[in-house]
């Protein structure tokens, strides 16, 4: 997509780096994230409003440091390193960075030395976040401080003229108090930026791409009910209308009346053509036996491809494929950021668009999660859809532990059911970042009435997180609790004992296989 007005972003590998994005986006600047070995390509190719350098783990010494060349300084454009960058930025000037200072991690008190520019509208005092070990401990010579902490005498440095500028703290984290005033200031103080970076001007940018791109060829969205891909085939129909045909493929291992739901959402609320395939019987054929969570995707996947295959007949005259991959997925992808992505094998699709020759179309490629939300906002998507929690291909199949049949699944969807509809009511749904019932292979002794009985156990799982990468386990109240368990045992034939999940991630993973 072309975006006249952009900020790049160098990364140096800091765990905040896509927060400095959002936060910049957020103030209604595009931006992108480049590693630090690729950005002065991305530079060069197409000059930037400005340039943020994020922070990193290295010690700027380290022999296999992560650097950026010095050129990054002479484009003639605004800089603002962040911690580890502007101890770069330092370095490449006359300065000096000290490894053994005062490591410092947490909340300081920065007082500001010049209240202009940057810190233009910011308090004399105010609370910023530190994290760093090594620390400035001569200022390059054209540069002056601009503000300082109790162990950091040089905490903000700038050379006005040239308009680069360098903090140690972390503007774009929450907890500084001013971040968002400084980052502001950055952007359209210093770098000039119109801004105007929103969910209608993506749209609008998107919808005209999409139509370049497509001409008047036809695409393919396949519908998983999810969030992404209803806001990508919303998007594709504004578009361009009866050139998208969309499918859905019920896989058997979906929520209780789930496809039922998508197939009246897209064909009476949206008025989205839709061709809808059941394929239940087929994926839990496939399924049987299999007790291993990793054969279990893979048969998912590969049957999904199949049944695509076969049903994509209808649609021979479709030369795209229409996919919502994220711009965390991307980044994850280009950085290759280690093995942390391949825990557990995520893609469902992968391999489909080179073997049915089709181009991918990936309207989402540059946005966050939640950027995503706003553009479904935008297009008038029901919040009751916008707002749902997130579900994994493999869908039930990987939370019926062991082996999967449809009694198994039909169970866990009663619970399941009961269970969502009961944090609904309380107001917690919202609250929380994922919520789901696991059917475990256990049965255990209980006494209903006057019989005894020798049931299933389930176990309820709900989180809080950010973005799924870490997650804690959600504090829902005692009464819910127990109003769950009571009509879970009194409502679902089959259970006799419910238990909350109580581990968090790490050591532990949202889903249980
Ligand atoms: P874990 O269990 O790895 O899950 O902590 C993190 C997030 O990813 C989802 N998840 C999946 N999503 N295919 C998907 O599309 C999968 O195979 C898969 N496995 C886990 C999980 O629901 C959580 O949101």
């Amino acid at each position: 997509m072309y975006h006249p007005e952009w900020i790049c972003i160098v990364d140096f590998g800091s765990q905040y780096t896509q927060l400095i994005a959002r936060r910049v986006r957020e103030l209604g600047v595009y931006c992108e994230i480049h590693p630090f070995h690729l950005a002065m390509d991305a530079i060069e190719t197409n000059p930037p409003k400005g340039i943020i350098l994020s922070g990193g783990p290295s010690s700027v010494y380290e022999d296999d440091a992560p650097r950026i060349s010095g050129d990054v300084f002479e484009q003639g454009v605004p800089v603002l390193g962040i911690c580890y960058g502007l101890q770069l930025m330092a370095l490449y000037h006359d300065g000096a960075v000290d490894p053994a200072a005062r490591r410092e991690y947490g909340k300081a008190q920065l007082r500001i030395d010049s209240q202009e520019d940057l810190f233009h509208g910011v308090a004399a005092n105010s609370v910023v976040w530190m994290s760093h070990g090594d620390s400035l401990s001569r200022i390059p010579s054209q540069f002056e401080v601009i503000a300082h902490t109790e162990n950091a005498p040089i905490c903000a440095i700038r050379d006005a003229e040239k308009k680069h500028y360098g903090v140690q703290f972390h503007p774009e984290v929450v907890h500084t108090d001013e971040g968002k005033t400084i980052l502001s200031n950055f952007l359209y103080a210093i770098c000039d930026a119109e801004g105007g970076w929103n969910p209608r001007s993506f749209i609008e940018q998107a919808i005209e791409d999409i139509r370049a791109q497509v001409g008047d060829g036809h695409v393919i969205c396949a519908l998983s009910g999810g969030v992404d891909s209803t806001v990508a085939a919303v998007l594709l129909h504004e578009a361009i209308g009866d050139q998208l045909y969309c499918i859905h493929i019920d896989n058997g291992v979906m929520r209780k009346d789930e496809s039922t739901q998508v197939v009246k959402t897209f064909r009476d609320e949206f008025h989205i053509p839709l061709k809808f395939v059941d394929a239940s019987t087929l994926f839990l054929d496939k399924l049987a036996g299999v007790t291993d969570p990793e054969k279990k995707r893979k048969i998912i996947g590969n049957t999904f491809i199949e049944v695509f295959e076969k049903e994509a007949i209808d649609f021979r005259d479709a030369a795209f494929l229409a996919q919502g991959t994220l711009y965390p997925d991307v980044i994850e992808s280009v950085h290759f950021k280690g093995p942390s992505a391949t825990i557990k094998s995520h893609h469902n699709v992968g391999g489909l668009p080179e073997r049915m020759n089709l181009t991918l179309i990936e309207p989402f490629r540059e946005l966050f999660k939640d950027e995503v939300r706003n553009v479904g906002r935008e297009l008038g998507i029901p919040a009751s859809l916008i707002d749902r929690h997130p579900f994994p291909g493999p869908g039930l199949a990987i939370r019926v532990l062991g082996e999967v049949d449809r009694a198994r699944l039909d169970l866990l969807r009663e619970v399941d059911d009961i269970y969502l509809d009961e944090i609904r009511k309380a107001g917690e749904y919202d609250r929380i970042w994922q919520a789901f019932a696991v059917l475990l292979p256990v049965k255990s002794v209980g006494v209903m009435g006057d019989a005894r009985t020798y049931e299933y156990t389930v176990a309820l799982r709900a989180v809080t997180s950010l973005d799924g990468m870490t997650a804690d386990w959600a504090r829902i109240p005692y009464d819910l609790l127990e109003r769950l368990s009571n009509r879970i045992i009194n409502e679902v034939r089959g259970v006799n004992r419910v238990v909350y999940d109580i581990s968090s991630k790490p050591p532990s993973t949202i889903e249980w296989e």
